[in-house]
């Protein structure tokens, strides 16, 4: 499939992207959490498109991106108390809703599920493009299933192009996690996913909240989460991902004896920490100052690692603030949930 790369926002590259979603095709698009691999989501040929192309289950629903708030109800049959309350306070922005959904969404979209994901990206040009459109759009974020989420539009052309029929880049994504997934169906919302948006934020706003228990830990083969998303492998990079977690202080000496050992193995080894020092790592990477910059730059870094042909990495995670959550769960996927906890949090 020829691809065409968008690289100029205007009005009529715009009126193109739209076109190819009215023709029944596929588009990847900036957002600020990730990038996203849209189809129209009244389209069920279409939105089967982006399964194929990132090679996604399919019964792992999409998400529902629209422009305005005004059209929440276009996707969704019901909006409680606490969806309004969200939305007043945070639409456009990087969270998503589960809400009951509208017969005219195919199961195709929800993966037969009864309720939708309904997210409102802050970004500009995706709000544009939905609105040249002209429909609700459906869009899982646009990397090959498993793989780190796109925060750049380099890492969009890597995985889509030749799958995609048209790119548009736009800026690097801002947050660089995907949006905070909050299941308001019930009486307390429930983050299914953590994000942008914290369970601090989401309790200030509807009094209450509480966080999914399969956040953190690894699914069983039998369960079935309410996030479907939850099962299965993610962001992981062909490097050998292992977190290190505790005080600073500890997991500084492990990270150094782990490095230590692997080059002495002939291993290429890779560190992404919060450190100045690179520990003698073939590629170090650092996490910034706090978890926002560790949050923008970890799917860039986890790529950054394969482009570096890096065969073990070890994550220093030792930082806390509002968006522990959001990085940690990503983090530990990354790893496939390897973590070797050291010091005081042991
Ligand atoms: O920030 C984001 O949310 C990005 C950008 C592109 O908007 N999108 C994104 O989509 O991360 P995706 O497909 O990579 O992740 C969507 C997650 C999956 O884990 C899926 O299982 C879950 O949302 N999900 C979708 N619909 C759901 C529903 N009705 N109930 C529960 N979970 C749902
Ligand atoms: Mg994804």
């Amino acid at each position: 499939m020829k691809t065409t790369i968008i690289r100029e926002i205007n009005d009529e590259t715009m009126f193109l992207a739209g076109k190819v979603i009215k023709d029944g095709g596929i588009v990847a698009f900036p957002t600020e959490t990730v990038y996203g691999l849209g189809a129209s989501a009244y389209d069920e040929a279409a939105v089967n498109k982006i399964y194929k192309a990132k090679g996604r289950p399919s019964d792992n629903p999409l998400i529902v991106h629209i422009s305005s708030v005004d059209d929440v109800g276009k996707v969704a049959r019901e909006i409680p108390e606490n969806a309004k309350k969200l939305l007043d306070a945070f639409a456009p922005g990087p969270f998503t809703l589960i809400l009951k959904k509208q017969p005219s969404i195919p199961n195709t979209v929800t993966a037969g599920l009864d309720t939708v994901g309904v997210r409102i990206p802050a970004d500009e040009i995706a709000r544009e493009f939905i609105k040249a459109a002209g429909v609700p759009i459906a869009a899982p974020s646009a990397n090959i299933s498993g793989k780190p989420s796109p925060t750049k539009s380099e890492h969009v052309i890597l995985d889509m192009d030749g799958r995609a029929d048209a790119i548009i880049c736009g800026k690097n994504a801002e947050v660089g996690v995907e949006s905070t997934i909050i299941d308001v169906t019930g009486e307390i919302p429930v983050i299914l996913r953590p994000g942008g948006i914290t369970l601090e934020d989401v309790k200030r706003v509807c009094g209450n909240a509480e966080v999914d228990k399969n956040v953190l830990k690894g699914v069983s083969k039998n369960e079935r989460p309410k996030c479907p998303g939850m099962k299965y492998k993610h962001y992981a990079p062909d490097a050998d991902v292992t977190v290190i977690e505790g005080d600073k202080k500890a997991t500084k000496e492990k990270i150094l004896e782990l490095v230590k050992l692997a080059n002495n193995n002939g291993k290429r080894v890779g560190v992404l920490a919060a450190s100045e020092d690179d520990f003698g790592a073939d590629l170090f990477i650092s996490e910034g100052k706090n978890n926002r910059d560790f949050a923008n730059i970890l799917f860039d870094a986890l790529r950054e690692f394969d482009k570096n042909n890096i065969d073990v990495a070890y994550v220093e995670l030792s930082m806390d603030d509002s968006l522990e959550l959001a990085v940690k769960n990503r983090v530990y996927k990354s790893a496939g949930n390897k973590i070797i906890y050291v010091g005081e949090k042991a």
